[in-house]
């Protein structure tokens, strides 16, 4: 079975803050490699698409604004347990809650500046590389895994 694979977005604060390095550094240090990276503003469509989950809910129009607000990274990062790894380094969503030494305790600033994105099952992952990188999606075996 090849590595799985997760998306990763380091989100708008976390680029003006200039921490991309240290984010992408704790990755390659707990065995996950990028296979994809893209520094790209997020239009409004594909962040509607990409958060449709939370439509209904009332943070909705404040996520889609801080999420297309500016440059972000945009990431296929894979590994074994990709996923769950990489959701364990981000830490909780909200950074008061979010263990020391998770990226979100280290560099986010708020609920919704929270500084970084990771599906959160397989089947997110593979859904939202579609979304974002659907060249790749469509390569032999890509998103098999
Ligand atoms: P993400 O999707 O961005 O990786 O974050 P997550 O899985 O940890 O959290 P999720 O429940 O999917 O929420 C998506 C983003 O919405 C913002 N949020 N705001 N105001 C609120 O109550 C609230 N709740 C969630 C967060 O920025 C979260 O990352
Ligand atoms: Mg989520």
């Amino acid at each position: 079975m090849p590595a799985q694979k997760t998306l990763s977005i380091i989100k708008p604060d976390a680029v003006a803050s200039r921490v991309i390095g240290q984010i992408i550094a704790r990755f390659e240090q707990n065995g996950l490699e990028l296979l994809r990276a893209e520094l790209r503003s997020i239009d409004r469509d594909t962040a509607k698409a990409f958060y449709a989950e939370h439509a209904e809910k009332p943070f909705f129009g404040e996520l889609i604004d801080y999420i297309t607000s500016g440059p972000a990274v945009v990431a296929v990062v894979a590994g074994e347990d990709a996923v769950a790894l990489h959701r364990k380094l981000m830490g909780a969503t909200n950074p008061k809650d979010a263990e020391p030494g998770t990226i979100r305790a280290d560099f986010a600033k708020s609920l919704t500046e929270n500084a970084i994105h990771g599906s959160d099952s397989v089947e997110s992952a593979k859904r939202e590389i579609a979304i974002f990188f659907p060249a790749a999606a469509k390569e032999e075996g890509f998103l098999d895994f």
